[in-house]
Order: structure tokens, then sequence, then C-alpha cells
């Protein structure tokens, strides 16, 4: 049998090695608390279970490609309420089964034929767009994020040479891992070059509902989004992750490339989640109390870590904390030594060459678990 030579090339998701590394201490009778994945594990609100079970028909049929119409009328309120940017639900938005899969799989949807086939990615980074791109076929660059950069990628080090090769940028504000937010400026820059260059500027927005004050802004706020492509999901605004349900919203040209190429797919949400789906966008509430949440947690583990003399750096946003590893120490040698002592997190090199230097934490233990977490921290430091 011969396999793509790309899979042995990734080799395991590191997620996965963490896993494993969590499930080996868990048996050797140390109780863990897992703050390696970012997998929220906030309870979802009773009216979106509760819209589940009164969306369920009695057949279910396949559900369309293109979307239930009031789903994307729900998003595109959605957008022209938190960004003031008015949406067409017709022809910009489509319903994805969450956004990795839409991530994923969107280099597939544009010309990657050379000279014009690089897709641009962070590092370090959510690993999907790359793998993506990778699987597409595209060759991939990696733009450093840096502390002394604010985590943005430095874009005047692109040069005009690569730029005219660029197919696709991605970029991921407020970011994971750094929980770095970029300005508005940041995307009106991209979104003009990738006009001029005849790119699009892919902009992975899971986290834009989770932050602590200002509110973090979206590519969708740039003068001319023509080639801007927003992908948001339910997953962390709703904690809705094994719900699949998600979004890509972009010009009517773009849009209607995916509505050819995502029929195939077979990748929309049921329609009893497509219809649920519905009520997450349009309330507000259930993501206020979310975001207090986690503001809560984060308190509790960044008093700790500063208490065990550990910097926290970026972490503007999202529920990741970005921690700076003491120095001499690697990101995987810091990272096991806090497994040893029951708490899992994630070394910043699993994200990328960039990521050294740091380890990753999640919050999405329970506030009882970090409060347990706190006080292992401060005996083990
Ligand atoms: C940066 C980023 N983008 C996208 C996703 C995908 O989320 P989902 O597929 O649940 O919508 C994640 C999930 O962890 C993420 O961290």
């Amino acid at each position: 049998m011969r396999f793509t030579p790309i899979l042995d090339e990734f080799g395991t998701y590191p997620f996965v090695r963490l896993d494993e590394a969590r499930r080996e201490t868990a048996a050797r009778g140390i109780q863990v608390i897992d703050f390696g994945m970012g997998d929220p594990n906030e309870a979802t609100e009773a009216f979106i279970r509760e819209a589940v079970a009164a969306s369920l028909p009695e057949r279910c049929k396949y559900p369309r490609a293109i979307g239930l119409l009031e789903l994307r009328r729900a998003i595109a309120e959605w957008c022209e309420k938190r960004y003031g940017v008015p949406v067409d639900s017709e022809h910009e938005v489509i319903p994805t089964y969450g956004s990795k899969e839409a991530i994923f799989t969107f280099a597939q949807v544009v010309d990657l034929s050379p000279p014009k086939n690089l897709v641009l990615v962070a590092d370090p980074a959510y690993p999907v767009p790359e793998r993506g791109a990778r699987f597409a076929g595209a060759e991939v660059l990696r733009l450093p994020l840096t502390e002394a950069n604010g985590f943005l990628p430095d874009i005047d080090a692109v040069t005009a040479e690569t730029w005219q090769r660029v197919a696709l940028l991605w970029v991921n504000y407020p970011n994971n891992p750094t929980g770095a937010v970029a300005p508005l400026s940041f995307f009106e820059r991209l979104a003009e070059l990738a006009v001029e260059h005849d790119f699009l500027l892919c902009s992975d927005e899971a986290y834009s509902e989770i932050y602590f004050d200002e509110r973090p802004p979206s590519a969708l706020q740039v003068p001319n989004r023509r080639n801007v492509v927003v992908f948001n999901t339910l997953s962390k605004r709703s904690s809705m992750p094994g719900y699949r349900s998600g979004f890509v919203v972009s010009s009517r040209e773009v849009i209607d490339a995916l509505r050819l190429l995502r029929p195939t797919l077979g990748t929309t949400p049921q329609e009893f989640i497509q219809l649920a789906s519905i009520k997450a966008w349009r309330d507000e509430l259930h993501v206020e109390s979310t975001r207090e949440r986690y503001r809560a947690k984060r308190e509790i583990m960044a008093a700790a870590l500063e208490r065990a003399g550990l910097r926290v750096a970026g972490s503007q946003a999202t529920f990741f904390l970005w921690i700076a590893v003491p120095a001499g120490e690697t990101s995987e040698g810091f990272a096991k030594r806090l497994l040893d002592s029951g708490i899992v997190v994630a070394p910043g090199a699993y994200l990328g060459e960039h990521g050294e230097g740091y380890v990753r934490m999640a919050l999405v233990p329970t506030l009882e678990e970090c409060g347990q977490a706190a006080a292992l921290l401060e005996r083990l430091l």
C-alpha cells in the first residue's frame, strides 16, 4: 500500500502525543488537570440543547451544502451587529461543519498552479491551515510570530517577489496560541496587499468573542473586503465544540466557488444543529457569562503563575495563557515537569519552531480545578 508522504512528514498530530503523555501520567496514579488542548469544557446553555431536541425531525434528510437561509440570515445579522458591516445572507455566507474542515479544505478552492502556489501561515500556529495547504499541493512559508513584534507577522520582511507568489495568507487573531490581538490597521494593510497582489486574506476568527477588555476587530471591517475570507465558529463563543457549527463569510465570488466545491464534501451541519445554531448566534447573554467564567479562571491562573515567578506573554484575549519557559529549559522539558505534578500544558514547540521558549495553558478545566492547579503550581516552583 502506498500512502501520501505528507502523512509521514507531519507525523502524529501533536495533540495526540500530548494526550498519550497525559494518559500515561494518569495511569501512574497522578491526578491530572488538563490545560493541554483547547477543547472547551463549559456546559452548553440549556436553551441551545433544547433547541436541538426540539428540532429533531422524524425523518432527517441530507442537509444542503448551501445551508439553511435562516441560519445564513442569523450569521449575517450577527456580523452586522458585532462589526457594523453589512453582509448579504444570500450570497456572502456559508455555514460550515465547525471551522476546522472549512479551514483545511479552503486551499482546494483556489488555483495553486505555479508560480502562484505559495500559502503563508504563522509560526507558532494552529496547524490546520498549513496542513490543508500542503494536502492541496501548495508550497508553505511560515511567518514567525515573535514577542518583539507583538506576535504579529513582520509584513515588511516579506519581499515583493514573495507577495507575487502568494495565493493565500492565513492569520488568526485573537491568536491561538499566543493570545495576541491584532489592531484593525493590521487587517487593513493586509487586505490592501491582498488586492494589490491578488491573493486571499484568510482570517480565522475562532476566538473573536473570548476577550476581556476591548472587543477585537475583524478582517471584515476593512474598507475593501473583496479579497477577505473570514472563518468563525460557535465552538468557543457558545461552548459548542461537539456540535460542529461555524461559517465562512466572504465576497460573492469566493462563496460561489465554495458552493461549487462543498456539496462534494458533505460537511454541512445536520439541520437540527443548524436550527439550534440560529438561536446561539442570536443570543449574546450566554456569551457574556462564558467570558466571565474564562475571566475568573484567567485571574486565578495568572496570579498563581506570577507568584510562581513565571511570566505570561501576549495573552490579551482567547482562553490561552502563553507562558515563558524558565531560563535553561525547553518547552517540552518544562511541560514534562508540570505534567509530573499533574498539570498538562502544551509545549510551544508543538505549535511551531517559534513556539519554543513558551508553553500554552488552555483555561478549559473548571474553576475548581484551576484553584487546585494554582495550589500545585505554587508548590512546584
Ligand atoms: C485557531 C483555531 N481555529 C479554528 C479552530 C477550529 O474550531 P472548530 O472546528 O471547532 O470550529 C480552532 C480549534 O481549536 C482553533 O484553535
